[in-house]
């Protein structure tokens, strides 16, 4: 876990973050000494404690011994200087315990504080972690006549939740989908079409990407008997690359017909893109740009003729094994769009840093990828592009189901639609509204996609992903609408009043409310949704016992207070599900 760079976290809701301020008054403590060290803050495990604890009198006596006798000395005598600098009384309670930790207890009224300005704070940009800095998240990227996988659906998933992330991080992000919409499968394809299909057929067809797609299963079954097929293909490819009309026509028909598929997809996911018009720039965008490349490469002897003709980039050192740029017959391959895609980004300055830097690349693409990545990173870092860390690929692991791994071999696929259509019938087994029942089921998938290490497999579990009592969406919906029905039926406002008890459940849910925009921070600079829904989950579980354990409604002097806990964890359950791309629900 990142130390979740306390510096950037200047301003949530206009406060500072407590443990920054309280950080602060050490580090100041110990400069007026002339000691200089980092300042760490534990949290007790036993919260009688304190709500914090420093070791920094045992750590800094070595080098202040000839004027304390011990560090338990030392320790009192920082007390007071503590004491005097906490001038907006955040410390209820300090003390020394042991051989000389410090203990602090915040004050209540300062979570009261805290919780009014959570309240009445609409901003949703959380931390500066990207401020002036530009980055382009590329998710989703589907195939142009293949289905729509699960793993796209992972990408897309993951992607635009990295994306949000970002944005609300103080970065100003471009959403990419790299549409694989170019490459020699397009002959296969054209030849498809041009033998076995039939133009009307297709587009009036309820998915023509269906028939796309057994269209080229047909293909490599009949190239199987008859390799002359191939041949023809190559030619198609061929034709389409020097412009042929004919060829240009099938082959925008193609994309025309799986775009309208990919968009009824996105629309029903709400996700967007921002480039090209909302469409991403696919691969054929850079085709005009893939010859020069090769052309550069070679100049700059990066990539050479091999044996049989092809030309690859070779690794220094033999580092990585070469990265094929053209086959034998000069046609172009996936790494060439790759790089060719990579320097346009470079050269735009829509997507240059002010300081004239590169923007940070995210590819979210399966793991299945990852060497491939490495290699295209490596020779964009050799090529002087990038800088490390300036390109990531978000890796995604499979989906296993019970029934087998899902697969798209000889057209054998398990549809994206069939399984959001299964997922809603699912829900409807809880909720007779279908809009309810589409809402649930797309937060179950979404969540269920963000709960884990985005690089692990998934066993996927429709049990698990709809158990309104786990770690699922419809838990987290479900919580969301318990709080907005309490807020609902809560008469107006009414001043809180100061001297309530505060118990230690409700002060520890409170406290885990304000870590907000600290897991914001560490769930974006890690590129990893993961740790905001293990966070979100918690929140969802404390506000829960918080629920069961206390009267709200019904109290009296603490009534109000209360209802602003409930109010706060409902307002920091939505921003966090809408990070995740999760739409909630105000009554399920
Ligand atoms: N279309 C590719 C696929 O389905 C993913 C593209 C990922 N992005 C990239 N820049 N290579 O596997």
């Amino acid at each position: 876990m990142v130390e979740a760079d306390f510096l950037y976290i200047c301003h949530y809701n206009n406060t500072m973050d407590k443990e920054l301020i309280l950080k602060e008054i050490l580090s100041s403590v110990l400069s007026d000494l002339d000691l200089v060290t980092q300042v760490k803050l534990e949290k007790p495990a036993d919260s009688n404690f304190g709500d914090y604890s420093s070791n920094l009198a045992m750590v800094n006596f070595k080098n202040i011994s000839e004027r304390f006798s011990s560090p338990k000395d030392f320790a009192n005598f920082l007390v007071d200087k503590i004491k005097t600098k906490d001038q907006k009384s955040l410390i209820a309670e300090i003390s020394v315990a042991g051989p000389g930790f410090i203990n602090f207890k915040l004050n209540g009224d300062y979570y009261l504080l805290e919780l009014e300005k959570i309240i009445s704070n609409k901003e949703n940009k959380l931390i500066n972690l990207g401020k002036n800095k530009k980055a382009i998240v590329e998710y989703s990227s589907p195939n142009i006549a293949k289905p729509f996988t699960i793993g796209h659906l992972r990408s897309t998933i993951i992607g635009n939740s990295i994306a949000n992330l970002l944005e609300a991080s103080g970065y100003q992000i471009f959403r990419d989908n790299h549409l694989g919409d170019w490459g020699t499968q397009f002959g296969k394809q054209i030849v498809a079409i041009k033998r076995w299909g039939n133009k009307s057929e297709i587009e009036n067809a309820e998915n023509p990407v269906e028939k796309l797609v057994s269209l080229y299963v047909k293909f490599h079954e009949e190239a199987e008997k008859d390799d002359s097929l191939n041949d023809e293909a190559r030619n198609w490819f061929k034709k389409l690359e020097e412009g042929d009309l004919e060829a240009r026509e099938i082959w925008q028909n193609c994309i025309d017909w799986s775009f309208k598929e990919f968009a009824k997809i996105y629309n029903y996911l709400d996700i967007k893109f921002t480039e090209n018009d909302g469409r991403g720039y696919g691969e054929s965008f850079f085709e005009k740009m893939l010859q020069p490349i090769i052309a550069e490469l070679k100049s700059l002897n990066i990539a050479k003729e091999g044996k049989e003709g092809a030309t690859l980039i070779f690794y220094p050192n033999d580092e990585f094994s070469p990265l094929m740029i053209a086959k034998k017959d000069g046609s172009t391959l996936y790494a060439t769009r790759d790089l060719a895609t990579d320097k346009w980004r470079l050269e735009n300055p829509r997507y240059q840093n002010e300081d004239g830097s590169s923007p940070l690349v995210i590819n979210e693409v399966g793991s299945e990828q990852a060497f491939y990545f490495q290699q295209l990173y490596r020779i964009e870092e050799i090529l002087g592009w990038y800088k490390k860390g300036q390109r990531v690929h978000v890796k995604h692991g499979l989906y296993r189901f019970k029934e087998g791994k899902m697969s798209t071999r000889k057209g054998n696929v398990i549809w994206l639609e069939e399984v959001l259509k299964k997922a809603k019938d699912e829900a409807m087994k809880f909720t007779k509204d279908e809009e309810i029942a589409t809402a649930v089921s797309i937060a179950a998938l979404k969540w269920n996609d963000l709960k884990r290490k985005s690089e692990a497999n998934i066993n996927f579990d429709w049990d698990e992903i709809l158990n309104l009592q786990g770690n699922s969406g419809p838990y987290m919906l479900y919580t969301y609408a318990r709080a907005k029905s309490i807020l609902r039926k809560a008469s107006p406002k009414e001043n809180i009043n100061n001297k309530i008890e505060i118990s230690l459940l409700e002060k520890s849910l409170l406290q885990k409310i304000t870590d907000f925009p600290k897991i914001v921070a560490e769930a974006s600079s890690e590129f990893a949704p993961h740790h905001l829904c293990n966070y979100l989950f918690d929140l969802a579980q404390e506000f829960n016992s918080f629920y069961n354990k206390f009267p709200i409604l019904n109290s009296s002097l603490e009534r109000q207070f209360r209802l602003n806990l409930v109010e706060a964890t409902s307002i920091t359950l939505n921003k966090g599900l809408s990070l995740l791309g999760i739409k909630t629900l105000e009554k399920m």
